[in-house]
């Protein structure tokens, strides 16, 4: 739905160049909600604004829907965006305008008449929950509101793409997760494309099917959301995944942790598994098998895209040949890394 094909942005300040894209190439596929995430100034919120020619791609092209918008006539291209809805981390709503009158912008810029704006901003209204805010002021609202007037406005010309740039970086933990349910919603109900970039893994944990990460204005990793938390490859992508799954530091066993092997030291391993109930009974066939024991540092059961996901740290206990055997059974049936030992 949107391609991306050797994208370049070089900007110039103060006689300096800084490629904030180099060379991005990227697939969105329809109806996929797609993650971009990366440290501050890694080049997202170019990238995303690229897609809509916010900002004009050096090089490379931009394919919506098939169409290379870096090639559009400017009337051509404001067609284009009518396709391309977006929203940001501050709402950008105009103060002076009710809710109403927020969501109603854009048609009234196209030139729709007063019946053709009610019958398309009413039932946006009441899919975003914003119902009985109609007459309100944008001062009036909580941040999610605005957040919801504003995904409300960017809905209102039946785009077929979303665009959200740290569209819930602003807002607590309670309201992000109902932004994200709606965004989720409106993927599935309207069909539409949805492009997020986000700091934060949360985000992708809990709504993308698929995330690339950025680095220094290139893609460094990308996948399925799911395989990405099973086996990322970059050590950046280990970084999320674990600010994701809240991994804490293994304090218990500290003083005694080294992450090489010695004489006699126990493995510690992560083990990644998707799906509820399945490593409890494989741990205890393994023990049983191998005449090892597992000793559990820390478990914990995570929601990714609606589907539930184990993360685990265990030291295995035993004789060494006893180790490997358990750690080769183990290793066809989970993903697993040996992170250290313990002496
Ligand atoms: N208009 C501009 N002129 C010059 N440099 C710019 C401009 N916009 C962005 N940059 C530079 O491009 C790089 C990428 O910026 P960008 O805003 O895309 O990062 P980001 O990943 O969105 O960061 P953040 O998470 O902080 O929003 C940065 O080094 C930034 O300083
Ligand atoms: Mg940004």
């Amino acid at each position: 739905m949107i391609e991306l094909k050797q994208l370049t942005k070089v900007f110039t300040a103060g006689g300096a160049d800084v490629k904030a894209i180099d060379d991005v190439s990227l697939s969105v596929p329809e109806g996929s909600i797609y993650g971009v995430i990366g440290s501050s100034g890694a080049g997202k919120s170019t990238l995303i604004r690229c897609v809509n020619l916010l900002e004009k791609p050096t090089f490379g092209q931009v394919l919506v829907d098939g169409q290379d918008i870096t090639r559009l006539s400017d009337k051509a291209l404001r067609q284009a965006r009518h396709n391309i809805g977006m929203i940001f981390q501050h709402f950008n709503l105009l103060s002076s305008r009710t809710v109403y009158d927020n969501v109603a912008l854009p048609l009234e810029l196209a030139g729709a008449s007063k019946q053709e704006i009610a019958d398309a901003v009413l039932p946006l209204l009441e899919l975003t929950g914003l119902g009985d805010k109609r007459e309100s002021y944008p001062s009036q609202l909580s941040g999610g509101q605005k957040q919801r007037v504003a995904i409300a406005r960017a809905l209102a010309s039946k785009p077929r793409v979303l665009l959200c740039d740290e569209a819930t970086s602003a807002l607590d933990p309670q309201t992000t997760r109902s932004i994200l349910a709606l965004l989720k919603d409106i993927n599935k109900q309207l069909k539409i494309t949805i492009l997020i970039i986000t700091h934060e893994m949360d985000v992708v944990k809990t709504i993308c099917d698929r995330v690339a990460i950025m680095s220094y204005g290139k893609i460094i990793e990308e996948n399925e959301v799911e395989q990405f938390f099973l086996s990322p490859k970059t050590e950046l992508a280990r970084e999320f995944v674990r600010s994701a799954i809240h991994e804490k530091p293994i304090t218990d066993i500290e003083s005694r942790f080294s992450p090489e092997p010695s004489e006699g030291a126990r493995p510690v391993v992560r083990i990644t598994f998707v799906g509820k109930g399945i490593v409890q009974p494989l741990i205890t066939k393994v023990a049983r098998q191998f005449n090892t024991d597992f000793n559990i540092l820390q478990a914990d059961i995570e929601t990714v895209n609606e589907k539930a996901m184990g993360f685990m740290m265990v030291e295995i206990v035993g004789e060494p040949e006893q180790i490997e055997q358990s750690l080769a059974f183990l290793k066809e049936r989970v993903q697993l890394e040996v992170i250290g030992y313990v002496g």
